[in-house]
């Protein structure tokens, strides 16, 4: 007989993650790095060139998959997270996505005005990226319950700006003076985004996605009134559109504003699980302005994996007190490991994050 009447969630090995964001108790802290699959990794370098290119690579579900196996194959890691990338969305609504070596992410056609914005469509998640959603269920299909898998997006602000200024920017003229200037504009442009991760990180769930993870790298270059204007306003749309629960479990959210240290409280209110922090603010003082509402993700310093395997240790240990007892904290990187870290290294991190945070979950 068939047991599809059977409700219970899809059995998980380890599920030290989604239980630390809803601060729920684990034995260990657990850990995850972001950009954990990527060319600090030679196995990396290998599969990308079997694909061809970064892109075509996105497109495989086959190839997808195995980079996002490589680093749980290196490193006792307590999560996958889908390789692909948040400019697929804008790829998707038209824009012409490619990468020149050695300088980043380009758009051919990039947003200069409010015709081009109204234009602009929504993409169907299981039409121009059903490549996204097959590389989800092929990586579930692997990973057999192993670890959770994180499926993920770009925020409104952050995708508007590689849409707007073409690329990867330092002073982001381009999508301030339409913020300042043509403000009607740009908030047609973020209300259309937040439409189109909603869809988008919704058919993750529903393709398989565990959690989800927004990345707002570029939310910390706005003033606080703009910040909330322009980035976390459109943040709160997702969290509220989110689809809560599937397959039996909860789907908690992390929402990650790089330099975000001064907006906390904000982005707590937003109802997401759990919010990213980048090394900028010590997770004690995070932990007791939010603590008590959300888990926290985070914090070392991605430049730290240079250092010695001593260094490393002690920086987590440092971290690991700073949190201090009990959960909700989920051990990462503040933002994305460089690509030229010893391998090693990231092992040495991995193991630490394990090995000295058991005395922080003992039972009392
Ligand atoms: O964490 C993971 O392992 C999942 C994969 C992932 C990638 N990009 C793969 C990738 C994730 C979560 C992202 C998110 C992403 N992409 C962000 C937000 C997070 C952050 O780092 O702030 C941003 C801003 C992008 C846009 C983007 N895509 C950039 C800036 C780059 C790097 C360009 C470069 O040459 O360094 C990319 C390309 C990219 N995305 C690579 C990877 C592994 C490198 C591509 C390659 O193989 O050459």
């Amino acid at each position: 007989m068939s047991n599809s009447t059977d409700t219970s969630p899809s059995p998980l090995a380890n599920d030290r993650y989604l239980r630390a964001l809803q601060r729920q108790s684990v034995d260990v802290t657990p850990v995850w790095m972001m950009r954990q699959a990527g060319r600090y990794l030679p196995e990396y370098k290998a599969t990308r060139a079997q694909a061809g290119d970064f892109m075509s690579l996105c497109r495989n579900a086959e190839l997808a998959c195995e980079v996002t196996m490589q680093p749980l194959r290196r490193f006792d890691l307590d999560a996958a997270i889908l390789f692909s990338d948040i400019l697929t969305i804008p790829d998707a609504m038209g824009l012409g996505l490619y990468f020149e070596a050695g300088e980043g992410p380009k758009f051919s056609r990039p947003l200069t005005s409010m015709r081009e914005i109204q234009k602009l469509g929504v993409p169907d998640p299981e039409g121009e990226l059903q490549y996204v959603m097959n590389a989800v269920r092929t990586i579930r299909r692997e990973l057999n319950g192993q670890v959770p898998l994180i499926g993920f997006s770009g925020s409104p602000w952050t995708l508007a700006t590689y849409m707007i200024e073409g690329g990867s920017s330092k002073a982001f003229t381009k999508i301030k003076k339409m913020a300042f200037a043509e403000p009607e504009a740009l908030h047609l442009l973020l209300d259309k985004l937040a439409d189109a991760v909603i869809a988008y990180l919704n058919a993750q769930i529903a393709a398989g996605a565990q959690s989800v993870m927004v990345f707002d790298t570029w939310g910390g270059v706005l003033s606080p009134r703009d910040y909330n204007l322009f980035s976390l306003q459109y943040m709160a749309k997702i969290v509220d559109g989110l689809t809560k629960e599937n397959d039996g479990r909860k789907v908690p959210v992390t929402l990650f504003t790089k330099n975000g240290g001064m907006w906390l409280e904000s982005i707590a209110a937003t109802g997401c699980d759990a919010v990213g922090l980048d090394w900028t603010i010590n997770i004690d003082e995070a932990r007791a302005r939010i603590g008590d509402k959300v888990a926290l993700q985070g914090n070392m310093d991605p430049s730290m994996l240079y250092a010695s395997p001593e260094r490393i240790e002690q920086e987590v240990a440092t971290i690991l007190e700073k949190y201090g007892q009990g959960p909700g904290h989920v051990f990462n990187l503040g933002h994305g490991i460089h690509l030229d870290v010893p391998p090693e290294n990231a092992g040495v991190f991995v193991d630490a994050v394990h090995r000295l945070s058991k005395q922080y979950h003992c039972e009392k």
